[in-house]
């Protein structure tokens, strides 16, 4: 038989038995029902694609450009899904958590409680002056966001990343068109931040595990 081993893939990354997973920085606490897995002494979470649009990333890039210290600006922050593995991620980081809706920001405030690398901003990320003096410059913009206007969110945003560095979008493609075809909306996308001197490095199709969606990446 085999043996089981956690092979590091990316900073607080790995890879056990084909699937990624992050260092659970709560023992013992599973945050949206995936499965925890003990290797060594060690408790890893499992990272699950289907439910986090970075995760689906994860699994189709193989890595993800989050380092230990990175500070990160989350748009879209949800109930934390993402964020927890951000933070099993960013143990010398930070991430600044914004989420407009009052039930999930509400879960995220307990999250945070646990996890004190998660500063949460209750916040319409339209609204950056309302946010601004709360946070730092950052190494890396993620936003999740489904809005017919989550590209011009996103570009406003983007003035709180240091130059030379990158930002990510998960776009859906639904959202801002329903009878224009998914590539047809990414090109447009594509076409918005290269309007606006963003260079798009990458575009990532992670429809089979969320539909009508692409990541793109994006440097300052
Ligand atoms: C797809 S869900 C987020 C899921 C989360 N990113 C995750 O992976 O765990 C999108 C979130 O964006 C929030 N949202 C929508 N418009 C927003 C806005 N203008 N500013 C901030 N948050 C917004 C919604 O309330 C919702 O919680």
């Amino acid at each position: 038989m085999s043996e089981v081993k956690a092979v590091p893939i990316s900073d607080g990354v790995f890879k056990i038995d084909g699937r990624y997973h992050t260092l659970n920085l709560v023992p013992g606490r599973s945050v949206y029902g995936e499965d925890l897995l003990q290797l060594d002494d060690v408790e890893y979470r499992h990272w699950d694609p289907n439910r986090s649009k970075l995760g689906a990333f994860l699994v189709k890039e193989g890595g993800l450009p989050f380092k230990y210290d990175s500070e990160v600006l989350y748009l879209g922050a949800g109930d934390g899904t993402t964020v927890s593995h951000l933070s099993d991620i960013l143990t010398d980081g930070k991430i600044y958590a914004v989420e407009v809706a009052k039930n999930p920001y509400r879960n995220l405030l307990q999250l945070s409680k646990r996890r004190k690398n998660i500063f949460p901003i209750m916040a319409d990320a339209r609204r950056t002056q309302d946010y601004r003096d709360l946070i730092n410059e950052v190494d890396i913009v993620y936003q999740d966001i489904a809005q017919r206007d989550q590209v011009e969110i996103f570009i406003k945003n983007l003035d709180f990343l240091k130059l030379d560095n990158h930002g990510l979008i998960a776009v859906k493609s639904r959202s801002m068109e329903v009878s224009t075809p998914p590539k047809k909306i990414y090109q447009k996308v594509m076409k918005k931040l290269e309007d606006r001197n963003y260079q798009v490095m990458m575009q990532v199709d992670i429809s089979r595990w969320q539909k009508d969606h692409a990541v793109l990446v994006v440097e300052k």
